[in-house]
């Protein structure tokens, strides 16, 4: 059996973790393993195919826990379904592709993707012919359907978390607020287990409403009922707020300054992305390397990695999009992306409110 790996779109804490436990099992399988380098960017630029051979010390097991992709994810300027969409250059990519497929002469193929490229992937099929093709979930967003967790999720929480503990002991000397924004594109999930961890006084995310006005009363009250002055307000980065453009954070920073309360914002950025891979995301990477190899042995094709009430298994692609909320993807023209949000009945929404914490005009 001939198997590559390929990691796909934004990087995240845990591909590494996941390509060694997917190499060294491969291996032990009795697989070839090999690797893309650069995402559909190694399938398509000149002189594709570019990819590493692996052996068992390719990926130093002491390199495992690091964040990024020994494989790297591509340059953003390369030809990728992003880029070749926006040129009008489709025909050329996915020929490109589909060649450099073809030349390596693969069983399967392994994609560690998001949302987004597993998405395309489920409605590209033809191009990856008779090669069996396994996806397997990573995103900081938590925004990919039917599985309880993705890769890199449970690490961007530690990084958000450990950043905002530093700041609340700078916002504690200088009786301030800080607005830290968060990533996460338009699902809140990040923010919400981050803000949860760090007793955030507010959070505010994409999916539910909320009103400046409350949020000023709401700090306000906390001054006046605790006698505290310093805190964390948690703004993912879908947030709209009418009226207002630029950052989230500045937006709320604004409305803080309006009402007279001493604020700052901060912007953890790709450090979300970035930090030692925490033990869970490092067990789950190791469940989905070998759920990803077993699927290959049982001749799945089409199927993705999922966790679901602890449980390790497979579901089909096309089964994760359908029940998701499917949008355009904003980068692709004619191309459909599904997404998973934060429900109305997250129990950490309750948890939040329960401490306290404004999330909103949760009815
Ligand atoms: O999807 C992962 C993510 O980190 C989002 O949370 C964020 O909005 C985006 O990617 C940032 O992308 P870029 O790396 O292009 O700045």
């Amino acid at each position: 059996m001939k198997i590559a790996i390929m990691t796909t779109g934004g990087d995240c804490s845990g591909l590494n973790s996941c390509i060694r436990n997917l190499v060294v099992m491969g291996l032990r399988r009795g697989f070839e393993m090999l690797g893309i380098l650069d995402g559909t960017d190694g399938l398509t630029r000149p002189g594709a195919p570019h990819f590493a051979k692996f052996d068992y010390n390719t990926l130093p097991v002491e390199n495992m826990r690091l964040a990024g992709s020994f494989l790297q994810n591509g340059h953003s300027h390369a030809m990728n379904f992003q880029t070749a969409a926006k040129a009008g250059d489709v025909k050329t990519f996915n020929a490109r592709l589909k060649k450099s497929l073809a030349e390596m002469k693969l069983d399967a193929l392994v994609i560690v993707g998001g949302n987004g490229t597993l998405s395309i992937v489920g409605q590209s099929h033809a191009l990856y012919g008779n090669i069996q093709v396994i996806g397997i979930p990573k995103t900081i967003d938590a925004d990919i359907p039917l599985t309880d967790r993705t890769i890199g999720f449970e690490t961007a929480v530690q990084q958000l978390t450990a950043f905002c503990d530093q700041l609340l002991l700078t916002a504690r000397s200088h009786h301030r607020w800080f607005a830290v924004q968060s990533m996460g594109r338009d699902v809140g999930a990040l923010a919400l287990h981050a803000g949860v961890a760090v007793a955030a006084d507010a959070i505010l995310i994409p999916e539910i409403k909320f009103k400046p006005e409350n949020l000023v009363k709401h700090i306000q009250k906390i001054q006046k009922d605790q006698g505290r002055d310093y805190g964390i307000i948690m703004v993912s980065e879908g947030i709209k707020l009418r009226g207002h453009s630029g950052r989230p954070a500045d937006m709320i920073s604004r409305e803080l300054d309006k009402a007279g309360i001493p604020n700052r914002t901060a912007f953890p950025e790709h450090t979300q992305r970035a930090g030692d891979t925490v033990a869970r995301d490092r067990i789950l990477a190791a469940r989905f390397a070998d759920a990803a190899l077993d699927a290959i042995e049982n001749k799945e094709t089409y199927v993705m990695t999922r966790l679901r009430n602890g449980v390790v298994d497979t579901v089909s692609i096309a089964d994760m999009f359908k029940s998701g909320e499917i949008t355009p993807d904003p980068n692709i023209p004619d191309t459909f992306v599904s997404n998973e949000f934060v429900s109305d009945d997250d129990p950490l929404l309750f948890a939040a409110a329960a401490r306290g914490a404004y999330i909103g005009e949760l009815k």
